[in-house]
């Protein structure tokens, strides 16, 4: 049987506020109606008033890893390569599903913790062509993020190399503007920082990259990026039947977002960041992120009192709040809490309290 309601302090899926919910409940039209059109239409302007972008932009019924195989489907002409920077698991599943689409990957690893910064694909920039170059905003995995412009300003003197960046977790609640940073495919999920069930994915695509797909053979079906945005320019629609309902919920809640602002929501979730630092170094705890590089989005927080992770979830459970251990190699050694969507300063300092009170803090 499904347990009672946590609050999610994970990072991701995170916490959905019922007045989103309950848009999914709308009566359904059909996906080739003007009414879809209209739904479609007013997610997509809405998205593009938020990040500021000229650039193309989708919705897909997926998640967000999806993008990770339109990566290597669309992004990677034959014989050439791409340049993956693995600093985590999410970074690393990028560099294995774009070796699965059978493109040639060079690995770049970075230490867990530390951020991936241009002075490690430089030199190889400089040696050899590569058609992209994947970088993950947000390490989910370890609580680190990039300088996203860095990257940006250091592809501008390779006009061949497209960047590719995974923000499934941070787009949407860190402050991202695709066009100044100079990405050319940045994607997310709807389940992280758009605080709105899981099953769509988001894309933002620049020109460069929209061309590129044409020199690229067998893209696939659902994956050809060529194809959806083909689709787009013809009907104003998607090639397949979306979901629907989620589009409801999706429109409903940009229409908060852009209410309370790009800016002020990135503002709110830095302030439940800085909290949760200051509150896990007064405790005797450590921050694994490397300094100056933590995600706004999710803590993580080293164990240096070597407390029961798993102990103190099922404790919260029974209050009504979950946080994650530690990914993969991590756990037990860390453990993360997800800050990002609607979560407030009220809400976090209720979370603390109750993990004080069960660890005796
Ligand atoms: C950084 C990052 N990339 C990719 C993914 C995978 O996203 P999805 O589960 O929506 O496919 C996640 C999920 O947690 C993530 O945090």
């Amino acid at each position: 049987m499904i347990s009672l309601h946590k609050k999610l302090w994970i990072p991701g899926p995170t916490e959905v506020k019922d007045d989103v919910l309950e848009q999914q409940s709308n009566k359904l039209f059909g996906h080739r109606s003007n009414d879809f059109t209209l739904l479609y239409n007013s997610v997509l302007d809405q998205l593009r008033e938020f990040f500021k972008t000229e650039q193309h932009i989708t919705v897909i019924t997926a998640s967000g890893t999806l993008f990770m195989d339109i990566s290597g489907r669309n992004l990677i002409r034959p014989g050439k390569k791409a340049l993956c920077l693995v600093n985590g698991s999410f970074s690393d599943r990028m560099y294995k599903t774009l070796v699965n689409c059978g493109v040639e990957a060079e690995k770049v690893d970075i230490e867990w913790g530390k951020a991936p910064k241009p002075e490690h694909i430089k030199e190889k920039l400089d040696q050899s062509e590569f058609d992209v170059v994947t970088v993950c905003q947000n390490e989910t995995s370890t609580g680190v993020k990039v300088d996203l412009k860095a990257f940006g300003d250091l592809l501008k003197n390779y006009p061949e190399t497209l960047l590719v960046v995974d923000a499934v977790s941070s787009l949407g609640g860190d402050l991202i503007l695709p066009d100044e940073m100079g990405t050319d495919l940045i994607f997310a999920s709807t389940q992280k920082c758009f605080a709105l069930p899981p099953g769509l994915a988001v894309g933002i695509v620049s020109q460069k990259a929209l061309d590129r797909t044409k020199e690229v053979p067998n893209r696939g079906s659902y994956t050809d990026l060529n194809a959806i945005f083909a689709y787009f320019e013809k009907k104003r629609q998607t090639p397949s039947t979306p979901n629907i309902s989620l589009l409801f919920a999706f429109d409903y809640k940009l229409k908060q977002m852009l209410k309370e602002g790009a800016k002020n929501i990135s503002a709110r979730l830095t302030e439940l960041r800085d909290y949760t630092h200051k509150w896990a170094l007064d405790h005797g705890f450590g921050l694994f992120a490397e300094e100056g590089y933590s995600s706004v989005t999710v803590s993580t927080i080293a164990n240096k009192l070597e407390k029961d992770v798993g102990a103190l979830n099922k404790a919260l459970g029974e209050k009504g709040f979950v946080i994650a251990n530690g990914y993969g190699k991590l756990k037990n050694q860390t453990f993360r809490i997800g800050h990002m969507g609607d979560h407030t300063l009220d809400d976090l300092k209720e979370l603390l309290a109750a993990i004080e009170e069960i660890w005796e803090l």
